[in-house]
C-alpha cells in the first residue's frame, strides 16, 4: 500500500546559524538556535534537497585579544582551543554542520578585504576623524564596555561607557564623569583618529525594496525575508534614520587589516557574516561545489540565516546592504528567534541558570534537550523557557512513555514468537490506523518547513496516542496466551511497529540518534521523507534493545548542582563504611567511622536508602586528588552516574572496570572540587589499602535493587 509520494523540485539551499564568539563556551541559550537550524536542515535533507549547513567561530575583536593576553597565549591559540571545544559541544548535541570554519581564515580574509574594496569603489565608504577615549597606559582606544565611570544623568557610579544600568540612560563614553579604563585602571584621555564608515543611509532605498520584494520570490517558498515582528522593527529603524556604520578599529586589534590603511582593522561585525561565505567557500573546495552558483547576484539557490533577536540590525540592514553593493546576492530569509530563560529566569552566572552545553551533556542525554526545545519552538520571536519539571514530564511521558513505548511493548512478541518477522497480511483496522499515520505527512511537512516544530510534535504525539490506544485494545500480551490468536498478535504488533517506523521518520529531524537506533533495530536504510508513502511488508527486524531511558530527577538535580544552583531534598542516609564522595576523603579508622557505625537509624530510614547494583564502566584517576577515582557507573534502566570514590589506594582503574558493585543511588548529588558526585559506592574495611568494594554475586545485573 503506497500513498502518493511527496515529490517537489530539488531545491538548492544554503543555511547558516550565527557564528558563536570564540571567547566563551557554548551554552543552552546558544543551543536554541543551533537545534532550531539543525532540525530544519535535517528535514530539508530528508526531503532530498541539496542543502548545506555552515557555521564558524567568530574569532575577531577586542574581547578575544584581551582574553588571550590574560591567559598569556596568542589569540590564535585561544581561538583554536575554543573551536575544538565548540565543535565538541555541537557534535554532542547532534548539530550536523556540513562545514565548521573560522573567521580567522584565508577565505575570510580575502572575501572581507575584497568586499571592503568593492564597497569603497561604489563610494560607500567615508573616512573621517572621530574622538574617542584612549587608554594611555595600555596604549589603545577603549571600546565602550571597557570604560567605567559615573552616569552623566543619575550619577550612579561604576557604569559602563555606553549605558547606565541604574537609570537606563544611553550616552557617548566621552560623556561619562570620571571615567577609568577597565583594562589598566588609568584615566582615559580623549584622542582623535580616522575611522572608516559604511554609508548605510545611502542604502535605504535598496533595503526598502529588499524587504518588500521577498513575497514573490522562489514561488513563495522562501516567503518574505523577515517575520512580521522583525519587519516592524526595521520600519521603526527606517523612521528613526539609518546612521552610518563605523567599520574600522585602530591597532592593537585582533582582526583583518583594512586594505591601504596601515594600523586600521576591519571591525569584527564586518567580517563576521562574511564568515558564512568563507565557511561555505571552504566546503566548496572540499566537495567541488560551485561557490558562485550560490552567491552571485541573481543566484537561484536559496539563502537562509537563523539568528537571535539581538543581532537583527546587523543581519537585516548591514548584511543585505553589504552583499548587494559588493555585487553578491542577498538573503532570502532571516529567521529570528527569541531568548532562552531557564526556570523562568534570564540565564545568569550568578543565579546558576547559566548552563553550558558541556555540563548538560555530562548529566542528561542531549537528544532530550533537542526534543524539548523543538516542542517549544515555533515561527515567532518569542522567548522560550526551559522549565525542568516540564522537561522531565515531556521527555518521560511523551518521548519515552508514548513514542518509545510503542516498540517496547510490541517488539518482544515479534522476536520471540515470530522469529523477528513482520506480517504484510494486515486487516482493514490495521490499515486504517496506518493510513491515518501516513496521512499526517503533508501537514507535518508544512510544520517543519515553516518552523512550527511544537505543532509538529503535538501532532506526532497524537498519532502515538492513537497507536498506543490500538495496542491497548489489541492486548498482545493477553492474546498470546489464547489458542489460535497467534496470527492476530503478529498482525497487531506488525501494525504497531509500522506506525512506530512512520513516527520515527517524522521525529527524525529532531532526534536523529534515536532515529538511527530505530533504523538499526528495524533493519532498514536511513529513512527519507518520501518513505512515509511506504510500509514494511513481511520484513525481518532485529531483536529489540532498549532505545531510550527516562530522565531521572536525580540527573537534573546533578546538573543544577554542578551549575551552582540549589540542592534537592536530601535522603537521610547514614554514612556506611563507604568509599565516600565527601571532600574526597576516605573515612578512616577512628572518629568518623565509629560515629558512622554508632548512629542509630530506624528501619524506615534505612528503607529509604536505594541500594543498587552498578556496573563500573569506567574508572580514572582524578588530577590533583591522591585518593580519588572517578567512576562511571551504569545502573541499567537507571542510566549512568558519576561517583568520586576514595578507593585509589586500593584499586587501580583497570582492576575494577567491568566489575559490579553496590551503590547508594538516591543520595543528593554533591558538588566537589573535581566535579559532581552522584552517589556513593559501598566498600568494607578500615580504609586506604584496607578496603574492599562490595561485590554482588555473579549474575547480578546493573540496576537491580539490593535488599
Ligand atoms: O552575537 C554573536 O554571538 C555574534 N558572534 C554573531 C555573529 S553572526 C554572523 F554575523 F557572523
Ligand atoms: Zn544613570
Amino acid at each position: 500500500m503506497a500513498t502518493a509520494p511527496m515529490i517537489d523540485a530539488r531545491r538548492k539551499m544554503l543555511v547558516t546559524s550565527a557564528l558563536p564568539y570564540a571567547n566563551g563556551p557554548i551554552h543552552l541559550g546558544h543551543l536554541v538556535e543551533y537545534v532550531q537550524t539543525d532540525i530544519w536542515v535535517r528535514f530539508q535533507k530528508m526531503r532530498g534537497h541539496e542543502c548545506y549547513y555552515v557555521c564558524a567561530d567568530d574569532t575577531h575583536g577586542t574581547p578575544v585579544m584581551l582574553r588571550a593576553e590574560q591567559e598569556g597565549i596568542a589569540p590564535e591559540a585561544l581561538i583554536a582551543r575554543m573551536q575544538r571545544e565548540h565543535l565538541r559541544d555541537f557534535t554532542a548535541f547532534g548539530i550536523g554542520f556540513d562545514h565548521y570554519h573560522s573567521t580567522n581564515s584565508e577565505e575570510s580574509r580575502s572575501l572581507s578585504q575584497d568586499i571592503y574594496r568593492r564597497l569603497k569603489a561604489r563610494g560607500l565608504i567615508e573616512i573621517r576623524p572621530i574622538e574617542q577615549l584612549y587608554d594611555p597606559v595600555r596604549e589603545m582606544f577603549l571600546p565602550d564596555r571597557y570604560i567605567k565611570g559615573e552616569c552623566p544623568r543619575c550619577h550612579a557610579r561604576d557604569q559602563y561607557g555606553d549605558s547606565c544600568e541604574q537609570c537606563g540612560a544611553t550616552y557617548d563614553p566621552t560623556e561619562l564623569i570620571d571615567p577609568v579604563s577597565a583594562i589598566s585602571g588609568a584615566k582615559p584621555v580623549r584622542r582623535q583618529s580616522e575611522h572608516h564608515f559604511f554609508r548605510l543611509g545611502a542604502c535605504r532605498e535598496f533595503l526598502e525594496d529588499w524587504l518588500r520584494s521577498g513575497r514573490e520570490r522562489r514561488g513563495g517558498k522562501a516567503g518574505a525575508p523577515l517575520q512580521a515582528e522583525a519587519a516592524n522593527k526595521i520600519e521603526e529603524w527606517f523612521k528613526s534614520g539609518l546612521r552610518d556604520w563605523d567599520i574600522s578599529r585602530d591597532a592593537p586589534y585582533f582582526g583583518f587589516e583594512i586594505p591601504d590603511a596601515p594600523g586600521k582593522y576591519l571591525y569584527v561585525w564586518l567580517d563576521a557574516p562574511i564568515g558564512y561565505m568563507a565557511s561555505f567557500k571552504a566546503l566548496c573546495a572540499q566537495r567541488g561545489i560551485d561557490f558562485n552558483a550560490f552567491w552571485e547576484a541573481g543566484s537561484d539557490a536559496e539563502l537562509y540565516h537563523f539568528i537571535g533577536k539581538d543581532i537583527l540590525y546587523f543581519h537585516a540592514l548591514f548584511w543585505p546592504a553589504t552583499l548587494h553593493f559588493s555585487g553578491y546576492r542577498t538573503p532570502d530569509r532571516i529567521n529570528v528567534h527569541g531568548f532562552l530563560t531557564v526556570n523562568g529566569q534570564k540565564m545568569s552566572k550568578s543565579r546558576g541558570t547559566f548552563i553550558t552545553a558541556e555540563s548538560f551533556v555530562k548529566h542528561i542525554e542531549p537528544e532530550y534537550l533537542r526534543y524539548y526545545l523543538a516542542a517549544k519552538l515555533n515561527d515567532r520571536i518569542e522567548d522560550i523557557d526551559l522549565n525542568f519539571d516540564d522537561f522531565l514530564a515531556r521527555v518521560n511521558s511523551d518521548l519515552v512513555g508514548k513514542f518509545i513505548n510503542i516498540a517496547s511493548r510490541t517488539a518482544g512478541f515479534i522476536t520471540t514468537r515470530f522469529a523477528g518477522r513482520l506480517t504484510a497480511d494486515l486487516t482493514e483496522r490495521d490499515r486504517a490506523l496506518l493510513k491515518t499515520v501516513q496521512d499526517a505527512a503533508p501537514g507535518l511537512t508544512r510544520c517543519y518547513e515553516e518552523r512550527r516544530y511544537g505543532e509538529a510534535l503535538r501532532q506526532i504525539m497524537e498519532l502515538a496516542d492513537l497507536t498506543n490506544a490500538y495496542v491497548n485494545d489489541e492486548q498482545p500480551w493477553a492474546r498470546i496466551k489464547e489458542a489460535g490468536a497467534e496470527q492476530r498478535v503478529q498482525q497487531a504488533c506488525s501494525t504497531a511497529l509500522n506506525a512506530f517506523r512512520l513516527l520515527t521518520l517524522y521525529l527524525k529531524p529532531v532526534i536523529p540518534r534515536i532515529a538511527a537506533a530505530v533504523e538499526e533495530f528495524l533493519g532498514i536504510a536511513p529513512l527519507r521523507w518520501a518513505d512515509a508513502g511506504e510500509l514494511l511488508g513481511a520484513h525481518l527486524v532485529r531483536p529489540y534493545a532498549h532505545l531510550a531511558q527516562r530522565v531521572e530527577k536525580q540527573q537534573i538535580a546533578a546538573l543544577l548542582v554542578a551549575q551552582g544552583q540549589g540542592t534537592v531534598a536530601q535522603v537521610s542516609a547514614p554514612a556506611p563504611a563507604v568509599a565516600d564522595a565527601k571532600n574526597g576523603k576516605t573515612p578512616k579508622k577512628g572518629s568518623e567511622q565509629t560515629a558512622a557505625s554508632t548512629v542509630a537509624i530506624t528501619a524506615e530510614e534505612f528503607a529509604r536508602i536505594d541500594l543498587r547494583v552498578a556496573l563500573i564502566v569506567d574508572a580514572k584517576a582524578v588530577e590533583g586528588a591522591d585518593k580519588l577515582l572517578e567512576l562511571t557507573l551504569d545502573l541499567g534502566e537507571g542510566g549512568r552516574r558519576t561517583v568520586f570514590a576514595g578507593i585509589k589506594s586500593k584499586y587501580a582503574p583497570q582492576d575494577i572496570i567491568g566489575r559490579h558493585t553496590v551503590m547508594v543511588a538516591n543520595l543528593t548529588p554533591r558538588k566537589m572540587r573535581f566535579g559532581v558526585s552522584e552517589g556513593m559506592v559501598l566498600a568494607a574495611g578500615a580504609g586506604d589499602g584496607d578496603l574492599w568494594l562490595i561485590e554482588p554475586e555473579t549474575g547480578a545485573r546493573a540496576g537491580m535493587k539490593v535488599k
